[in-house]
This record gives C-alpha cells, structure tokens and sequence, in this order.
C-alpha cells in the first residue's frame, strides 16, 4: 500500500478557479472517495448534493459571504484580526486583507467554483457522530481532489449560525426540520488559478505531541515487553 503523505502534505486551501468545468469522472471519484471514510457504526449519513447552477452557487456564495463576514467583523472589533495579519508590513497591503476577511469576500468563491459539493448528514440515519462523519467525508473529498490536480476548499461559512444553516437548506430543497439533516459545510473543487505559497504554516509536531502523559515531550523508548500480544489479550477475554 502507497504512502498518502505526499498528498496530504502538498494540499492547501484553493479559493480560486478557472472556470473550466469538472470532468465528471473527476466528481464521482471525489464523491466515491468520500463514501469510503470512517463513519460511526458505519451508518453512512452523508448524503451530497452536487451543484454547478450558477444562480444556485451565487445564492450559496452571498450567504457564505454574510456567515464568514459576520463572525470575521467581531473578530475584526474585537482585534484579533488584527493581530492574525500583523506581520504583513505594508499598511494598504495589511488593510485590503482585512477588509476581504470581514467584509467575508473571502468566502463567496462558490459563485466562481465550477463545482460545490454541499454535504448534509441524516440525523435520522446518523447518530450523535454525524458532525464527525461529515468531517471525515469532506477531509476525503478534499484529499481525492488534491491527488487528481484539483483543487479545493472547505467552506463553513454559509451554514456558521443555525439560521444560515436553515437558509443553506431551503437553496438546495434540504429538507429543514430541526431532527431531519445537519449541514456542515460545502466543498468547492476545480482547477487552481494559481499557484499559492504553500505550505501554509504548520505547528510543528515537537509542539503537538506529548508520550505517554499530556506535557511530556519526550520520547520514551519503546520496551517490548510492555505489548500484550493479541493471542494473550484474547485469551485472557475467554477466562
Ligand atoms: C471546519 C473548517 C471550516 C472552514 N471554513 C472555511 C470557510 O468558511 N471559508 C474559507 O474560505 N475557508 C474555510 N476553511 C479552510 C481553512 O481556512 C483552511 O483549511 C486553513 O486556513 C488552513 O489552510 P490549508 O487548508 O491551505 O492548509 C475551513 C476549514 C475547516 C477545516
């Protein structure tokens, strides 16, 4: 079996498209690839909506540009956006990024992306892991995309507050009762513009990972006689 992490390690957020259309072979294998993540009891909740309407998209991007604007103009008065984007020198420079963030323009590409795959979870079907299955069907989206020349982004912005998400589900005929189905996000795939500075910074793992005890950044030697071997455990589940 193949190392993904090549693929996982060039992959970033792409926001703009050309508007060259999606091969539709390229749409099942994305859709394909996210049939196949991990999913609670394996109920398989997920269910996608595939739309390349461009009114529809022009709904999707407006409200996804309100969500993102909204929650991004209180981060903005409350100046932690500010602080994010210090380290860009050029005044002018510095100001237009902010006012793309809280204005929320940068979450409206979904007018410019050839495809946006809504991803909607059957609370019905699902259980309480519904917002996790999602999750691990979009991170495989997202991945399949990337290894076939794609790209794409993962948008939260249209569904940020519960009533965005009610307004998500009337744009595509999701049906909107409270217990009926959760909308996380939708995907928007196609050819990448350009090419942007990656990789985007990443914490290194020295600064994530603790052994053996949360805080300990040491790694300890692996003592072989501390494995329980799977014959001894199912053994001693038969006693
Ligand atoms: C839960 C979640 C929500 C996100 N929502 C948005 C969004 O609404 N708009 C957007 O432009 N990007 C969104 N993103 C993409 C992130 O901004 C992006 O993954 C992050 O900046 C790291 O960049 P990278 O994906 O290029 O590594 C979201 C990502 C995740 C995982």
């Amino acid at each position: 079996m193949g190392d993904i992490l090549d693929v996982i390690t060039s992959r970033k957020s792409i926001r703009r498209f050309k508007s060259d259309p999606v091969p539709e072979d390229v749409i099942d294998k994305v859709l394909e690839a996210a049939r196949w993540a991990p999913t609670g009891e394996n109920y398989q909740p997920w269910r996608f909506v595939v739309i390349r309407n461009q009114e529809t998209r022009n709904k999707i991007g407006d409200l996804a540009k309100c969500g993102s604007g909204s929650r991004m103009t209180a981060w903005y008065c409350l100046g932690h956006m500010q602080e994010r984007f210090e380290k860009i020198e050029d005044p002018v420079k510095r100001a237009e990024v902010l006012r793309f963030m809280y204005s929320g323009e940068v979450s409206e590409f979904a007018k410019v992306a050839p495809v946006v795959i809504a991803i909607a979870g059957s609370l019905q079907v699902g259980s309480v892991d519904v917002p996790y299955d999602l999750s691990a069907a979009i991170e495989n989206m997202l991945l399949e995309a990337h290894s076939l020349g794609y790209g794409g982004c993962w948008v939260h912005g249209p569904v940020a507050s519960s009533r965005d998400a009610v307004k998500f589900k009337k744009i595509l005929g999701i049906p909107t009762a409270m217990n009926a189905y959760k909308v996380i996000a939708y995907v928007a795939i196609g050819h990448a513009l350009e090419q942007r500075r990656h990789p985007r910074p990443k914490i290194p793992l020295s600064e994530l990972v603790y052994w053996e005890e949360f805080g300990k950044t040491t790694r300890p030697k692996l003592e072989l006689k501390d494995i329980v071997s799977y014959e001894k455990f199912e053994e001693k589940g038969k006693k």
